[in-house]
């Protein structure tokens, strides 16, 4: 069936079609000329194709006045929700003016034609290049690293690697290759679920539970055997924001080498905190600074706070990355290696990561990740001072925060009532139920981006509290019929 714009009537592809069709010949439309082109006093909202129906689901048949078809995407586009009140979400919903005109002046490069964009590859070796001394690779000469089209991907290449150098080391050694296995904390972001799908590798899933927050490596010797390819340890957990202690994890993976003779390499997902570390917190070792670390990934459109879809992923050495995972793509007569599961995908965030670069410098950089986590331990404080809520954590690793509904506060409402309530203001502050173990706990989470001044962050304490009394204030429990969360991690 067709669906229409209109809700009027369920019109025929023919219906539709003829509208369009007359639009462009110019012979029956109101406010058309006689020769066919258009007249610009046609009333806007009024000209065929907006007062009457397009398909949907459907090619039409004929073209449209590029005015008309602008406007109707325009519109539609309009229903979605306001992104910078989105505070379920990781990636950036603002970038300056200048990034804005540098974006649609640079919309059509295409990133895997080094050829034909010499410099924009060059670009992006110069901001891996950054990336990889931001992660204290000891010689970023010697570091191997490229631009992805966000953290997924990005984790996809880093668990790649380690499972080919794992399958190389066995083959050397006469063993078996068929089952690799990879240790990975219950609150994983689904990423790491598609990778061991996809490639065939076993995951082994570490609980994470009231003592244990985190995958802190304390369980691991449980885990760990000969056909192990390696250790994710997360740099701000998706569901709480906090960050697993990789110097931990790679201390009890060395007790475990000196026991088993067992040498297992550890890939970093910093998905959000490979862009907050090293500004807000330098002194923390959780990067290249640890021999065990062989792979960071990152996404660029979250903390690197460029418009989506960009990540990185560097590698300590060039040795981290076996060679014949990598391509030659041809680069100005010369030879450009190339690791990624895309062919032709944009170059301009990469353009956009390197304005930012050169805009902030690690001061701005500094300025606006320490701000989002002034905004976060703010909104933390007032909610760990409400007596309805009990927080998670605080918002000083990423500025993320989770907290629970106060054990046995009320049977009237919960969690995913309250994000109800908050949508008819317009905010987005998901509620959902802790990874596996801990399935039975249900968690709300804000996410502060640069965005969220501290103005707007007031005022969503308001409504909060808001909401909280109209909740409080029921006579009678909310119905909790149909309430599922539908956000996934
Ligand atoms: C820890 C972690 N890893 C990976 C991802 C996937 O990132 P992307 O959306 O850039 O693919 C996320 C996204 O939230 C994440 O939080």
């Amino acid at each position: 069936m067709t669906t229409t714009t209109s809700s009027a009537t369920s019109p025929t592809k023919s219906r539709a079609t003829k509208s369009t069709a007359s639009a462009q010949s110019g012979e029956t439309a109101r406010g058309f000329t006689g020769d066919g082109s258009q007249n610009q006093l046609n009333p806007l909202f009024a000209r065929a194709g907006e007062a009457t129906d397009f398909p949907l689901d459907e090619l039409p048949a004929t073209e449209s006045l590029p005015e008309t078809a602008y406007q109707i995407v325009h519109d539609e586009a309009m229903l979605d929700g306001n992104s910078r009140l989105n505070l379920a979400t990781f990636v950036g919903t603002w970038m300056d003016p200048y990034a804005a005109k540098l974006y649609s002046e640079t919309a059509d490069k295409n990133m895997v034609d080094k050829d034909e964009y010499p410099q924009t590859a060059a670009i992006e070796t110069r901001c891996w290049k950054m990336i990889a001394s931001l992660w204290n690779a000891p010689d970023a000469e010697q570091a191997i690293g490229t631009s992805t089209i966000g953290s997924s991907e990005a984790c996809m290449l880093g668990g790649l690697a380690l499972k080919r150098r794992w399958q190389q080391d066995r083959k050397a050694a006469g063993k078996p290759t068929d089952r690799p296995n990879l240790i990975l904390s219950s609150a994983v972001q689904v990423c790491w679920e598609k990778f061991c799908n996809y490639w065939d590798v076993e995951p082994r899933y570490v609980p994470i539970s009231e003592e244990h927050k985190v995958l802190d490596g304390s369980s691991l010797d449980q885990y760990v055997d000969e056909n192990t390819i390696g250790v994710v340890a997360i740099m701000g957990v998706t569901y709480t924001g906090m960050y697993e202690p990789v110097a931990e994890i790679a201390a009890a993976l060395d007790r475990i080498q000196a026991a088993t003779g067992l040498d297992v390499p550890i890939h970093v997902d910093g998905a959000s905190g490979g862009m907050i570390a090293p500004f807000l917190q330098p002194e923390l070792v959780w990067d290249f600074r640890l021999e065990r670390v062989a792979s960071i990934s990152t996404s660029a459109h979250k903390y690197g706070l460029v418009y989506p879809g960009l990540g990185w992923v560097v590698w300590r050495t060039t040795a981290d990355l076996p060679a014949d995972l990598v391509f030659d793509v041809t680069y100005l007569g010369g030879h450009m290696p190339s690791f990624a599961l895309n062919f032709s995908r944009p170059g301009a965030q990469v353009l956009l990561q390197y304005y930012l670069f050169l805009r902030l410098g690690w001061d701005g950089y500094y300025k606006v990740q320490k701000t989002s986590q002034d905004v976060a331990v703010y909104l933390a404080g007032e909610i760990a001072s409400t007596p309805c809520f009990t927080l998670w954590n605080d918002g000083t690793d990423i500025p993320v925060f989770a907290w629970q509904l106060t054990a046995k506060y009320t049977d009237k409402w919960n969690l995913y009532h309250l994000s109800e309530r908050l949508r008819l203001k317009g905010w987005l502050i998901p509620a959902y139920p802790m990874p596996d173990d801990l399935a039975d706990m249900v968690v709300q989470r804000i996410v502060v981006r640069n965005g969220l001044s501290r103005n707007l962050a007031e005022s969503l304490m308001h409504d909060i509290r808001d909401a909280v009394d109209y909740l409080d204030a029921l006579t009678s429990p909310m119905p909790t019929e149909g309430l599922v969360s539908t956000f996934t991690h």
